[in-house]
């Protein structure tokens, strides 16, 4: 399989994020075709409409990091029952200026941790609305609501029970699979990257 960049968001901005330490295990459990960078949501001001017809620095890096990505990863709390403001706030930049939304047609995947029984399940569901608007294809199947106990998850990345540790890695081997599914579909395709349905 050839070797696709994945961009990977993590939606909490806290210092002890459990959402960032899965993101450790998971990049270590990945398949090697896969190679990680992360997009950094932290700096960018809150989005307006008043930034369109001049797009900053942070807007702009944020954008060509995603178009530079072959498939992108949200790893993120639910916060309220829905998706943390930073990351929304990244998604409206990243969707920006109308007519060059950066997550047309990229392969995403959604997961997200929780101390609480339901693993961000319904964030999740919040995340599937935005990303179907922005016409960015999901992994479905499977899905992953992982309720976070500390001791399985070590800081570094390993993870100490074995059951979890095979399904993290399974859901990066689908993860892979789908990732290149949906980029031999795009070249496939016969509606170019200029089609403005594909960019609203
Ligand atoms: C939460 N938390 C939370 N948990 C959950 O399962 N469903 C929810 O709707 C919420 N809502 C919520 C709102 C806000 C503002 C905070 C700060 C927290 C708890 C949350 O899952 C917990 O704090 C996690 O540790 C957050 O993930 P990170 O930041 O550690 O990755």
């Amino acid at each position: 399989m050839a070797t696709h960049k994945i961009g990977y968001f993590v939606g909490s901005l806290a210092s002890g994020s459990i959402n960032r330490t899965l993101s450790t295990a998971l990049i270590k459990l990945a398949p090697d075709t896969l190679e990680f960078a992360e997009i950094p949501i932290r700096d960018l001001p809150l989005y307006s409409q008043d930034y369109d017809a001049d797009y900053p620095p942070a807007g702009r890096a944020l954008k060509e990091a995603i178009e530079a990505s072959d498939g992108i990863l949200f790893i993120s709390p639910e916060y309220n029952r829905s998706i943390p403001g930073a990351l929304k706030n990244a998604i409206d930049w990243g969707s920006r200026p109308w007519g060059t939304n950066s997550f047309a047609r990229k392969p995403t995947g959604i997961i997200g941790a929780s101390p609480g029984n339901i693993g961000t399940a319904v964030m999740q569901s919040s995340m599937r609305s935005v990303l179907s608007f922005l016409d960015a294809p999901q992994l479905n199947s499977p899905e992953a609501y992982i309720k976070f106990d500390p001791q399985v998850f070590g800081n570094d990345g390993e993870v100490r029970d074995e059951s979890t540790e095979k399904f993290l890695r399974h859901y990066m081997e689908e993860y892979a699979a789908f990732v290149q599914r949906v980029l031999d579909a795009n070249a496939a395709g016969h509606i170019g990257d200029q089609d403005a349905g594909s960019r609203k």
